[in-house]
């Protein structure tokens, strides 16, 4: 999957940017605060409909304007399309080949982006829902229909969790509830469990390629236990059933996949509490480099953004970090305050452009082989 062309318009604080992206490296390069996240930003709003800073679509409009939009046209070894978001006080709009998708999956099928940024540490360091989150963000990387299996297990949870908050619930309405989310809740895990199962080998190779020592594991913990799907739902059914007094005396949901947790152990130690910042990094990067090989196992080349490479890791780190990338044969954009970091390790086309107060400049284009 290669982005060919970015045009922005109002996006945050860039005005007007139309540029050439056809490259496997693209390269934004320039001192703080300048706009070179927001680029990233809306490249990742392109390819996902969301932004990773914001949940307020207000803020992502130039201050004084009425609406943004990001385009680009994307070509995914087969087809070219041209994709569109548009942001207004309303919300946001995606938009494919000049029309709005009938179903929203349609429009990811054709748009992948897998992003790292300095405060994806908080995967390791922060509480399991961050975790959670990072794994249903890439059970829908891998696949767009995660989206449905996901949104219909939260929507009975809370449907359920309005009841559970009722003065006297229905017994007879919760049992209604309980049958529908052990086989929602089932089909969850098994998404979710697949996901990690894929991304499980090439995050300890992966891990060790980039920390150079420290056995790095990833494991899917549920309360749903093992087996198949039927073994899950009958496993859930028993705990909901089980949990039915505590449930209705708190006034809320007590057990199920929304409790679950990505397990992350270095040297068989929980890594939230004793990975160092290196450490902490390294797992990091190498759980979302394991994202893209898995995908490319599966056919797909999501584009890689990778935000502030001069903060992540060390010099030695980040030469090996851009020949792995070149390996992995997706394309990246980086941002970075000292491009000459990227372009010592980089073997093939870099194109590089220098942002300055919301103004893209000219692309240098540099070949070093
Ligand atoms: N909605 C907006 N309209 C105009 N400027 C904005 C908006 N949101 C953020 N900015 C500005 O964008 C700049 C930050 O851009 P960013 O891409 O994060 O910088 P960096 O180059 O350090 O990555 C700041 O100067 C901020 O004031
Ligand atoms: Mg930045």
């Amino acid at each position: 999957m290669r982005l060919q062309e970015l045009g922005l318009s109002d996006f945050r604080n860039l005005a007007q940017v139309q540029i050439d992206t056809d490259a496997p490296f693209v390269v934004f390069h320039g001192p703080n605060a300048q706009g070179k996240t927001n680029l990233l930003e809306a490249i990742y709003g392109l390819a996902t409909l969301k932004s990773f800073r914001t949940t307020r679509v207000r803020e992502l409009i130039r201050w004084g304007c009425t609406h943004a939009q990001v385009r680009g046209r994307v070509d995914d070894g087969q087809l070219t399309r041209h994709f569109k978001l548009h942001l207004d006080p309303k919300g946001r709009r995606g938009e494919v080949d000049g029309k709005t998708p009938k179903a929203l999956g349609s429009y990811f099928e054709g748009i992948r982006a897998v992003l790292f940024c300095p405060q994806d540490v908080a995967i390791v360091r922060e509480g399991p829902d961050i975790r959670r989150r990072f794994i249903d963000r890439a059970a829908f990387t891998a696949s767009s229909s995660f989206l449905d299996v996901a949104m219909g297990f939260k929507r009975l949870l809370s449907q359920k969790g309005a009841l559970l908050r009722e003065d006297v619930p229905d017994p007879i309405q919760l049992d209604v509830f309980d049958a529908q989310l052990a086989v929602a809740g089932a089909r969850l895990v098994e998404r979710r469990r697949a996901v990690i199962e894929e991304l499980r080998e090439p995050f300890v190779t992966l891990h060790q390629r980039i920390s150079g020592h420290g056995d790095a594991t990833l494991r899917y913990r549920t309360a749903l236990g093992e087996g198949s799907r039927e073994d899950l739902v009958g496993r859930y059914s028993e705990l909901l059933a089980k949990s039915r007094k505590d449930e209705v005396r708190r006034g809320m949901n007590m057990v199920g996949p929304q409790r679950d947790e990505l397990v992350l152990r270095i040297d068989d130690r929980p890594a939230r509490a004793y990975a160092s910042q290196g450490q902490t990094r390294s797992v990091v990067l190498a759980l979302k480099l394991a994202e893209l090989l898995a995908a490319r196992a599966r056919g797909a080349r999501p584009l890689f953004l990778l935000d502030d490479l001069s903060s992540e890791l060390d010099r030695f780190r980040r030469g090996n970090l851009v020949g792995l990338l070149e390996e992995l044969e997706v394309q990246v954009f980086v941002t970075t305050t000292d491009p000459s970091l990227v372009l010592a390790g980089a073997q093939g086309e870099v194109r590089s452009y220098a942002v300055k107060d919301g103004a893209v400049g000219g692309a240098e284009v540099a070949s070093t082989h």
